[in-house]
């Protein structure tokens, strides 16, 4: 293969890639592979340009067998730190004095990296919240079987804490199924008609019990009649029960929660009929550096208290789910010190 059919088939290839031969100098090197090392690596010795430790000593182990060598090459493309995957494959009578040639192709998987990653701080996470909860009822049992064993009073008030525990761990598991599921059918469209305004009635009217022992008020403004539109109801209703919750439980210092249905036949944001549901309250608000990562599960903007109150961190990754599979968008806003609007936006 003579040079130029060398870089031609090194160009080629759809991912970096280059060839280096028994002098251990880079012979071709695709664009790809100059974005990510560099230009001007042609004719340079490839431990000046691969200099990290294991992608030298792979590249030199390919040269010396004669054979394959894999490896991992980290960059960072400026926004994230990336993985590749590097794979040395022997050319024999490639390069010069045809004594054969290394090509080294980089693959990136910097995607997968993440997708384990995510999955493995989700194990740790769900492990952790479950853990707590764990730890205190086997406390408990210990005393009840020991130093309480006797003691109605002590008993009575931890079998109400234990109570408590438990409610947690299964609101947890009810949460996570909740979020598996509503996850896995994300792209099944929903088909159901209903009616918004009644709805959110009924849903204010079954929140109300958890308003007044907050010593929230509970107000709905709807600027006109019925709004229906196509949806799944059951899902909705999770999506404004929790907003509203959310409300209270964080919001409520302010002494309301509002709840605001306003539709319109051109909406900015939907460019099409849609019908846009604020939860507002006037609460403490959120911190702007929290806003972005409200919706990731597990995610508190204030740990110590959303914990105390029962929250498992998991209500608006499934708020966000069943949003975007009703082809919405949620929007928050807040500003500390006045409160928080919570806007969801639905195409009718
Ligand atoms: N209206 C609000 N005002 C202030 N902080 C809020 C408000 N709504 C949500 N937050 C913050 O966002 C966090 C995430 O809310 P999310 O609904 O996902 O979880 P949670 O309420 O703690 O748990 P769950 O909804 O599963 O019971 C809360 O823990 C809280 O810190
Ligand atoms: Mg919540």
């Amino acid at each position: 293969m003579s040079n130029d059919q060398l870089t031609e088939f090194v160009a080629a290839v759809p991912m970096p890639a280059l060839v280096v031969d028994q002098t251990e100098r880079i012979i071709a090197a695709n664009t790809h592979a100059k974005t990510l090392l560099g230009a001007g690596i042609e004719g340079r010795h490839f431990a000046t340009i691969l200099r990290q430790p294991q992608v030298i000593e792979a590249m030199e182990q390919s040269l010396r067998t004669k054979g394959p060598a894999k490896t991992r090459h980290l960059a960072n493309d400026g926004a994230q730190d990336t993985t590749f995957e590097v794979q040395c494959r022997y050319m024999n009578g490639v390069g010069a004095v045809s004594g054969g040639a290394v090509l080294a192709i980089f693959q990136d998987v910097t995607h997968l990296e993440q997708a384990g990653q995510m999955r493995r701080d989700f194990v740790a996470n769900v492990s952790h919240e479950l853990r707590t909860p764990l730890t205190a009822l086997m406390g408990f049992i210990e005393t009840l079987r020991g130093p309480a064993r006797d003691d109605a009073v002590a008993r009575e008030r931890f079998l109400k804490i234990m109570t408590e525990e438990a409610n947690r761990m299964n609101r947890l598991v009810g949460d996570l199924l909740s979020l598996n599921r509503v996850e896995s059918e994300e792209r099944v469209r929903p088909k159901e008609q209903l009616e918004l305004t009644g709805m959110m009635q009924s849903i204010l009217n079954s929140v109300r019990p958890l308003a007044e022992d907050a010593g929230v008020e509970l107000t709905l403004s709807a600027d006109q009649g019925p709004v229906t539109l196509t949806g799944d109801s059951d899902q909705l209703r999770q999506v404004f029960t929790n907003l509203i919750e959310n409300g209270i439980k964080y919001g409520g210092s302010g002494g309301v929660v509002e709840v605001r249905i306003t539709s319109s036949d051109r909406d900015t944001a939907m460019r099409g009929p849609a019908v846009r549901v604020q939860v507002i309250d006037k609460g403490p608000g959120i911190d702007a550096t929290h806003l972005p990562r409200l919706t990731e599960r597990f995610y508190r903007a204030d740990s110590h208290r959303s914990r105390e109150l029962g929250g498992t961190g998991l209500g608006l990754a499934i708020v966000k789910h069943i949003v975007n599979r009703h082809r919405g968008r949620l929007r928050v806003e807040s500003d500390l010190g006045k409160g928080s609007v919570f806007t969801v936006i639905l195409p009718r």
